[in-house]
């Protein structure tokens, strides 16, 4: 029976979408508020599928992959002063270079030594880690600083709920430096 119990637990882990079915309300809310707002769109690393760049689910939110490591940018001009990898997770511009950063609950690589506090300090105030340097674009922290107390914790809670993904994303260049 127990090992009938563990095979089963073994095929939901391995089937079972992101999020499990009896995710609390919280997370649900969060993650309906992830998939909406686009959160994925630079934090989960794009790979080349049958049609096209697709983002990779199996490091979904996972930031900049740590390898391999990028060259540099090529030269930027006044009309064309941004651009993004061919991952979709790293950015250079005026502001130097910014890599999507790891928003899974890994406790080393990722934010699963975070409080929920600090989580929020730091989309309400744009400074890394809530109260570190600015974060730079295209991060739209101020777009997410206007959700509720209440979005934000389901957000975390969210995060907090998904698969933890080893990857420690490089630190941002700033420009000048
Ligand atoms: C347009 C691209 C983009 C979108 C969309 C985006 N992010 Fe980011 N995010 C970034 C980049 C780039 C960084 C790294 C910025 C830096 O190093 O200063 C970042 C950094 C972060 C950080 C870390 C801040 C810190 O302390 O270093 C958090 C937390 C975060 N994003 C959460 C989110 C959440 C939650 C969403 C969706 C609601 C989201 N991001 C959507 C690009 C994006």
């Amino acid at each position: 029976m127990k090992r009938l119990a563990v095979a089963l637990l073994a095929f939901v882990a391995g089937v079972a979408p992101a999020l499990a079915a009896d995710a609390s309300p919280q997370v649900k809310r969060g993650e309906f508020i992830v998939k909406s707002g686009g959160c994925n769109d630079c934090h989960t690393p794009l790979r080349m599928g049958p049609n096209g760049p697709e983002p990779d689910m199996t490091r979904m939110l996972s930031g900049h992959p740590e390898t391999p490591a990028l060259p540099p940018p090529p030269p930027l001009t006044d009309a064309w002063n941004n651009v993004g990898s061919a991952s979709g997770t790293a950015f250079a511009g005026p502001w130097g270079v910014s890599f999507a950063r790891n928003l899974t609950p890994d406790e080393h690589t990722g934010i699963g030594i975070w409080s929920e506090e600090m989580f929020m300090k730091t989309i309400r105030s744009g400074r890394h880690w809530g109260v570190s340097r600015p974060i730079l674009p295209p991060m739209p922290w101020f777009n997410y600083a206007k959700m509720t107390d209440e979005d934000l914790k389901s957000v975390y809670a969210y995060l907090r709920s998904i698969k933890p993904v080893k990857n420690q994303v490089p630190d941002a260049i700033l420009a000048g430096q």
